[in-house]
């Protein structure tokens, strides 16, 4: 899908018919400036609770909160015109019941004017993604390593090795007949990836997974240096932002202090309309 030969952003439907076809192109964002720089580039935004560590200092997206979610969401809302935004359920708020989840989707959705809401889970969240898809609701999956769940796993480890390969292609087809129009595989090898690309009907979307996934997200703060708490394996920088924003800091700071920032030539009669 090409974001210059579009009338108008793409749809659930849309996306799902990408399977097989060109990559699709994903980044997460939580505000409105990234939003903008990335429209033109995307077919879909994530507004992703990796906003919890990346904008919030958190140690893990368990912190997040509907009410953060909603308010990166409108935010971002504003900064998109041509790619659609997928808004991510934050921990706690879908897990308990079908019922539970549709309530906070339909919030999201209406809050934010988010195409499409991203929940955790495969086998296990099969049912509520049927429930909130019969309802309306466009669901994205996500499985392999699912951040929320960080505490079963034991860390951010790589997904679906040896025995578990069964189980992550078992999730994967689950999502897909639950009526999910897209999964994200995260963390899972490149091989297993592919087969589960082939293996099911809707797009797979990889984030340290394979290049032949029917698409590919990354963290927007990762991909551009700005987040350097710590880095993924897979992330490749394709900018340095958080070092080149420390130098202009530091340059700034001596400036500042050695009293060599630029003269300032306006007077405060410039500014003030005289009467
Ligand atoms: O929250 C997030 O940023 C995500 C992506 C990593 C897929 O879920």
């Amino acid at each position: 899908m090409s974001a210059t030969a579009r009338k108008r952003a793409p749809m659930a439907d849309d996306i799902r018919a990408a399977k097989g076809g060109t990559p699709l192109v994903s980044l997460t964002a939580y505000t409105t400036p990234m939003a903008q720089m990335m429209d033109a580039h995307c077919d879909f935004v994530l507004v992703g609770d990796s906003v919890g560590m990346v904008l919030h200092g958190l140690p893990s997206t368990l912190g997040v909160t509907m009410e953060m979610m909603i308010m990166h969401g409108q935010a971002v809302a504003r900064g998109l015109t041509s790619a659609m935004m997928v808004i991510d359920m934050p921990f706690g708020s879908y897990e308990e019941s079908p019922q539970q989840a549709f309530a906070n989707a339909a919030q999201l959705m209406a809050e934010t004017n988010a195409g499409a809401v991203k929940l955790e889970g495969g086998v296990a969240m099969a049912e509520t993604i049927a429930f909130l898809v019969a309802r309306g609701i466009p669901v994205m999956a996500h499985i392999g390593l699912t951040p929320q769940s960080i505490n079963t796993l034991g860390g951010y480890k790589v997904q679906g090795r040896g025995d578990a390969r069964t189980v992550l292609r078992d999730d994967a087809q689950a999502v897909s007949d639950a009526g999910a129009f897209a999964v994200v595989l995260e963390k899972v090898p490149a091989g297993l990836a592919d087969e589960v690309t082939a293996q099911i009907a809707i797009p797979t979307i990889g984030i340290g997974a394979s290049s032949g996934c029917d698409g590919q997200i990354l963290v927007v703060d990762d991909m551009l240096g700005l987040f350097t708490a710590f880095k993924a394996k897979f992330v490749k920088r394709y900018a340095h932002l958080g070092d080149d924003g420390e130098a202009a800091i530091a340059a700034y700071a001596q400036e500042v202090r050695e009293r060599t920032f630029p003269a300032q030539e306006h007077t405060f009669a410039d500014e003030v309309p005289a009467k």
